[in-house]
């Protein structure tokens, strides 16, 4: 059984230490130097306002916060070296395949400018030659949201032990269709959540019929085998995906997510249990395009849940193929695995079987990001798509909880997941809109 889904990884390129310029010949900061080389409110906080802060700010979800000068000083030296190595801002794809729109990786100047300015001593430089404070709207990322669906009730997150997908539904009480441009999720506890899927149920949809509405409840809640089952699988259109460190969804003019009137969201949540109880109510932020679209954007996905992988395995593959029944317009990828997670990548197989690389990942089960093409790709009618993964379930991977084991699909981050989500956009009417949101299935 072959089904649809997607996933990259993350490359070093540069070091402080392939700059031939800082060996041998440390520079002697003098006051005339210290003029002319990079000061923070000239140089260095453009860059943490467009690179950073989106996450080290308050409420952003980054422990540290870079805002002021006093905050940057004293991290200059983490700064430098953490940028120099790549690990921030987090981004894992493999810069020799493809162009992403929401690329957040520094310039070679960008990097050389934070490593001048801490081997300068990180001088402040006059305040006169700052950029206007970055001002972040009340938590949202995305422009004041023109409507905000809030799940009705919190649900309580124990200190410990595993915890099932959570589910909400939530009634939208839209009256008329609306068509979604950006959207953005925001959980109130955002450390518990390691993952969400928001669907969206249209009116007369029989998924989830028993279950309730404005109350959390799990697969083990529900007394029928009906309920249960649809608690564990899905076709219904995704509205988005979310895990920390995603950006939120912004399609292009022209395109957008349809709710029709009278949705509900149903909420899936992933939370993990942060080591003290506490709760979260999620709420989702929509900005609605000024016009109906042409063209609506669908989440696809590319999923093999069939795969055993062996204990010690360090380089196991697992494969996913589907072949698009309509034309469409490729936007972005959402690669998801857990802990054993190692690579992933997504693929065009051409007729004579020619593999041309879309996106390739190095997994880092911290960050799970969408990646966003630059350049939207014409895919015609009987496209074939791949999506392959790689697990490490060695000793030598740090966050294999146990490889001694044999490891299957499942929702605990002990299981393992290869999922490849991927949007694309197509005209109606279009058979990929009767809502089959998985290839090949
Ligand atoms: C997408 C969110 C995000 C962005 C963008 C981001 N960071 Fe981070 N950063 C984090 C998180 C979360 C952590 C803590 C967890 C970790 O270290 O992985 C962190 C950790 C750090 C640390 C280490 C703090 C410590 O624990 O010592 C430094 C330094 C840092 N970031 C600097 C930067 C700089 C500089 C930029 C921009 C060039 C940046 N970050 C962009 C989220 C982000």
């Amino acid at each position: 059984m072959r089904r649809c889904y997607f996933q990259i990884p993350l490359l070093t390129v540069l070091t402080a230490t392939t700059f031939p310029i800082w060996q041998g010949t440390p520079r002697v900061a003098s006051a005339n130097q210290s003029e002319s080389g990079p000061t923070f409110y000239r140089d260095v906080l453009p860059i943490l306002q467009q690179h950073c802060q989106n996450c080290h700010r308050p409420g952003g979800i980054a422990p540290l916060l870079l805002i002021t000068y006093q905050q940057a000083r004293i991290e200059a030296h983490a700064i430098a070296t953490i940028t120099g190595n790549h690990r921030m801002p987090p981004w894992f794809a493999d810069p020799s395949v493809g162009s992403f729109a929401n690329d957040p990786s520094l310039t070679l100047h960008e990097l050389m400018t934070l490593l001048t300015w801490d081997m300068a001593k990180a001088p402040a430089g006059d305040p006169k030659d700052a950029p206007p404070l970055r001002v972040w709207t009340n938590g949202w990322n995305i422009p004041r949201p023109d409507a905000i669906v809030k799940m009705t009730k919190p649900v309580a997150i124990p200190a410990e032990g595993d915890i099932e997908y959570t589910y909400e539904i939530v009634h939208t009480n839209f009256t008329e269709a609306k068509w979604v441009q950006t959207s953005e999720i925001r959980p109130s506890s955002r450390e518990s959540v390691h993952h969400a899927v928001v669907y969206v149920r249209p009116p007369g949809s029989k998924w989830l019929d028993h279950a309730p509405v404005g109350v959390p409840f799990t697969a083990a809640d529900m007394t029928d085998d009906k309920s249960k089952r649809d608690a564990l699988w899905t076709d219904a259109d995704i509205l988005l995906v979310y895990a920390p460190g995603s950006s939120p969804d912004r399609w292009p003019d022209g395109m957008g997510k349809l709710v029709p009137a009278g949705s509900d969201l149903v909420f899936q949540m992933h939370y993990t249990a942060p080591g003290h109880a506490t709760s979260d109510q999620a709420e989702i932020g929509l900005v609605f395009a000024k016009q109906p679209p042409k063209q609506r954007v669908l989440t696809l996905q590319l999923t093999n849940d069939h795969f055993v992988i062996p204990p010690g395995a360090d380089d196991f593959r697992v494969e996913a193929r589907g072949t698009l029944p309509n034309d469409a317009t490729l936007l972005s990828f959402f690669p998801h695995m857990h802990l054993r997670g190692k690579r992933f990548e997504y693929n065009m197989v051409a007729k004579d079987g020619a593999i041309e690389p879309l996106l390739r990942v190095n997994w880092d089960f911290r960050w799970q990001l969408s990646y966003q093409l630059a350049k939207p790709m014409h895919l015609a009618a009987g496209t074939e798509l791949q999506a392959v993964a790689w697990f490490d379930n060695s000793s030598a991977n740090p966050h294999n909880p146990d490889p001694s084991v044999a490891v299957r699909w499942g929702d605990q981050t002990y299981d393992e997941m290869m999922v490849g989500f991927f949007d694309v956009a197509v005209r109606p009417p279009s058979c990929l809109q009767r809502a089959a949101n998985i290839l090949g299935a």
